[in-house]
């Protein structure tokens, strides 16, 4: 019998789990034991009764992982915590491995398949198995939440009797997932939004959220996206006539979302200090890159921090901060994936190496790093 388990996340700042009550009963359904570890969903307000109530085992702390054969995680373990697991066991998490070059090593080390979910290609099949577009996408929801807990005025225009109150003016930079999301909940709350992005099929999706677009549309935006469908970095030229473009633009802002990635590579930096401090008093900067080295200069990241009036949030892990709805979510994904490396009918862990997901996602196999930008 393939035995699952769920171990608590170590990082206390992570308040999601990967696997729920619904999960974990449609595991058992395919014939696995699931053992999760005492209060491990409590952040997200899933009890252990809960899980217990479909079936699953709840075991104290090392005891979780004893002879498991497939691992699921939120973030990337410690080689050293996975005592107890099987020789070949799937560790299923997000591996975040760029920078942690050490730690995934150490997973091939110790014998596991460590297979990283934000690796999962971008395909029809694998949609719902999306775990950035998943926890992206409530970032962006939460950002404006953030935002609107911040800033010290209304967000809609309001017309009282006591006087008409405008409409804040929101500016998401970068429209992927997180910002076509914040795009969408900000107009919901009433705020005339606008929003820039250096691929040029974002322009379409920003404005049919009825949002405007903001950006210098030359050739090289024509041309600035790659085959997967993300952002290139672009010239030092452009980079330049845009954040002219932008700095005038966020000087007439009230609050902006910055949401900016390029895969692999350090976040781009888009608002600078002269940017903040044109912005007027009581003006909030939601930076949800910050843990990649943050598109604002003034981000502190864990923080919100205030500089000449201005809010700057740059609180970690967002998703966590929406946790019961984004462990839904990310435990969906996972037994998306994991459901097609069990063979149901023998009731055991069959993976098939060939398969363009699992290569996409395995790091480490047979006690050494396989990924192909990491093995060597
Ligand atoms: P991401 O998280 O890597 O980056 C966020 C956004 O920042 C992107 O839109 C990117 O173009 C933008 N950006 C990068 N540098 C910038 C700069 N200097 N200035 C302004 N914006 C900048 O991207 P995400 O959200 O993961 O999505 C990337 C693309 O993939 C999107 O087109 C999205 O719609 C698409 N996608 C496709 C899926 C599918 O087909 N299954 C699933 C999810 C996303």
């Amino acid at each position: 019998m393939i035995k699952i388990a769920v171990p608590a996340e170590a990082d206390k700042v992570e308040t999601r789990v990967a696997a729920t009550p619904d999960t974990v009963k449609r595991f058992i359904g395919l014939g696995a034991e699931v053992v999760v570890e005492a209060g491990a969903g409590l952040k997200s307000r899933i009890l252990d009764a809960d899980y217990e109530a479909v079936g699953a085992k709840i075991a104290k702390g090392a005891a979780t992982l004893k002879d498991a054969d497939i691992v699921l995680m939120v973030r990337r373990p410690a080689a050293a915590s996975l005592k107890g697991v099987k020789a070949g066991a799937l560790v299923v998490a997000m591996m975040d491995p760029y920078g942690n070059e050490g730690d995934v090593k150490a997973l091939g080390e110790a014998g596991v398949t460590a297979i990283a979910m934000e690796f999962m290609p971008r395909i029809t099949r694998a949609q719902v198995m999306d775990v950035l577009s998943s926890q992206a996408n409530l970032a962006g929801y939460q950002a404006v939440i953030d935002a609107a807990a911040v800033y010290d005025r209304a967000l809609p225009m309001m017309m009282t009797a006591a006087g008409t109150v405008p409409a804040a003016r929101v500016f998401v930079m970068g429209a992927g997932v997180a910002g076509l999301q914040a795009i969408a909940t900000a107009r919901r709350l009433g705020a005339v939004v606008s929003a820039t992005d250096v691929r040029p099929a974002a322009k379409e999706q920003v404005e049919s959220l009825g949002a405007k677009f903001v950006a210098v549309e030359d050739e090289e935006f024509r041309q600035a996206e790659t085959a997967g469908g993300y952002a290139k970095e672009m010239s030092d030229e452009y980079k330049k006539k845009q954040a002219d473009l932008v700095a005038a633009h966020i000087a007439k802002q009230d609050i902006v979302i910055t949401t900016a990635l390029i895969p692999g590579r350090p976040a781009p930096r888009l608002v600078t200090k002269a940017m903040v401090e044109s912005m007027k008093p009581g003006s909030v900067v939601v930076d949800l890159a910050v843990e990649r080295g943050g598109n604002c200069e003034m981000a502190k990241a864990g923080e919100v921090a205030v500089h000449k009036d201005v809010s700057i949030v740059g609180h970690l892990n967002v998703p966590g901060r929406i946790a019961a709805t984004a462990s839904q979510l990310y435990a969906k994904n996972l037994f998306a994936f994991v459901e097609t490396l069990i063979d149901k009918e023998k009731k055991e862990v069959a993976v098939d190496w060939d398969d363009e997901l699992v290569k996409a996602t395995v790091l480490t196999r047979d006690g050494a790093v396989v990924h192909p930008a990491f093995a060597g």
